[in-house]
């Protein structure tokens, strides 16, 4: 019989003991689970509520039960359910009377939610570090690239000139906020609920200062029906990784462009791409692609969990069992990503001359005339419209803007003098001219990349 089953007179059928089972999955909180209850035990009798040797004991069993787990020496059978019964019933059968004061003044509905919290804890501030990884291979390559020139894009048409070190700056800032959203969440769910019992508190005068203490919590929750019912900090996680998986699958979009051979502006190394089994010259971008089709599953994650949150009523229910596979399932996906990220980033090659070439179109410079046209004192859509046309003059006649004469552009635009006429002979000025905070001029990436070296060094914590 189940722990539960005082008043039951029948056993559950295999069927529903197989549906209703969630040890399945939930064995990997068992650290969690046992670190809260050796902190609860050690609490009820430091409040006088159960015996000291009942403590004493319940903490070395746990001890040796983790040990067990650890090295696969523990059964786990869908017949107890969830980890909290399986330890609950482990220490029973090893320590009779013992064991069976553990659950004093406690409720799984509590438990599983201090053990998520726990969970989420360590998990959120390890990826945060593996994405400064990330960052970091993202920096070298920017140092390695300071000065080479690409296009820039916008519509994926050719924009502007910029440098490639800038690009793939830009990738360390949306990733830096990722990092923020995620201990931002880490903040949030770091409160001990513990002590909430099923959904009203206990009439025992336990301490829960005391396991806040014990487990390192800065925050007590204040509300037990709140705090069993509450899923929200699980959004959060999962609200944060779907955003950090949409940007890496924007870097992987980009990679998957640029090694294509349309681009050619980068090489992926050949450890981290595959090839195909019938086409023998294939090396495609593999792991891009694979991550950018693993975004779906952190999306759907989080479509259901705030779907199983959304229809419920206070306070706990059965429905919140559903957390925990897409969580732990987009964990295991954002982890997978950053151990195979930083090192493919860290391993391309930058194809610079075709990138320079594909940047030299003087058409991309004609921006840069009308900001000319403006320090003259033409009024900036004037300006605008006068480079259009000369664009259109040139075009009509099947020329470069570069390849235009100085009376052929003072036909188009009578403000145009000697000053102005390096303007299209090469990207550099372009990229050099700008330089502005934010800019990618060549002054402003070297301070950017200055500032992240910098910021690299600290921890995120
Ligand atoms: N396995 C359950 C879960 O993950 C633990 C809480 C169950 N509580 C209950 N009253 N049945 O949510």
């Amino acid at each position: 019989m189940a722990l539960w089953g005082g008043r039951f007179k029948e056993a559950a059928q295999d069927s529903v003991r197989e549906f209703t089972q969630s040890i399945s999955y939930d064995k990997r909180l068992y650290k969690y689970d046992i670190m809260g209850s050796k902190a609860h035990a050690a609490m009820l009798a430091e409040a006088g509520i159960i015996p000291e040797s009942s403590a004493k004991a319940i903490a070395e069993e746990l001890d040796r039960i983790e040990k067990r787990i650890e090295k696969g020496d523990f059964t786990f059978s869908a017949e107890l359910e969830d980890i909290h019964m399986h330890i609950e019933s482990e220490l029973i059968s090893k320590l009779g009377d013992d064991g069976a004061r553990v659950h004093t003044a406690r409720s799984r509905n509590d438990q599983v939610n201090l053990d998520i919290r726990l969970y989420l804890r360590d998990e959120t501030m390890n990826i945060a570090r593996k994405i400064r990884l990330l960052q970091k291979a993202l920096v070298e390559k920017a140092e390695e690239h300071k000065t080479t020139i690409m296009p820039g894009f916008t519509h994926l048409q050719h924009a502007q000139p910029v440098l490639f070190a800038h690009h793939l700056l830009a990738y360390a800032e949306m990733f830096e906020r990722d990092i923020g959203r995620l201990l931002d969440a880490r903040k949030r769910l770091n409160v001990l609920t513990l002590g909430s019992g099923a959904i009203a508190g206990t009439t025992l005068p336990i301490r829960r200062e005391s396991v806040q203490k014990r487990l390192g919590f800065p925050e007590i929750s204040r509300n037990s029906m709140d705090a069993v019912a509450s899923r929200d900090f699980t959004c959060e996680v999962l609200a944060a990784l779907a955003i950090f998986a949409m940007n890496v699958s924007r870097l992987s979009e980009d990679m998957i462009l640029w090694m294509s051979q349309e681009f050619s502006f980068v090489m992926l190394p050949d450890a981290f791409c595959t090839g195909s089994s019938l086409m023998p010259q294939k090396k495609n971008p593999d792991i891009a692609e694979i991550s950018r089709g693993k975004t779906g599953r952190i999306y759907g994650s989080l479509m259901s969990i705030l779907t199983i949150c959304k229809g419920l009523p206070l306070t706990y229910n059965r429905d919140l069992q559903e957390d925990k596979e897409g969580l732990f399932d987009a964990i295991d996906t954002v982890n997978g990503i950053l151990s195979v990220f930083p090192p493919m980033i860290a391993g391309l090659a930058a194809n610079k001359e075709k990138m320079l070439e594909a940047a030299s179109d003087p058409g991309l410079l004609a921006t840069d005339l009308a900001e000319r046209l403006v320090r003259k004192g033409v009024p900036f859509r004037t300006a605008h419209h006068r480079v259009g046309a000369l664009v259109r003059f040139a075009g009509e006649r099947n020329r470069k803007l570069n390849e235009l004469t100085m009376e052929e552009m003072k036909s188009v635009i009578p403000e145009f003098d000697e000053s102005m006429k390096d303007v299209f002979q090469s990207p550099v000025g372009a990229v050099e001219g700008r330089d502005i905070f934010g800019a990618t001029g060549y002054r402003q990436v070297a301070s950017q990349l200055e500032f992240w070296k910098k910021n690299l060094e600290k921890d995120p914590a």
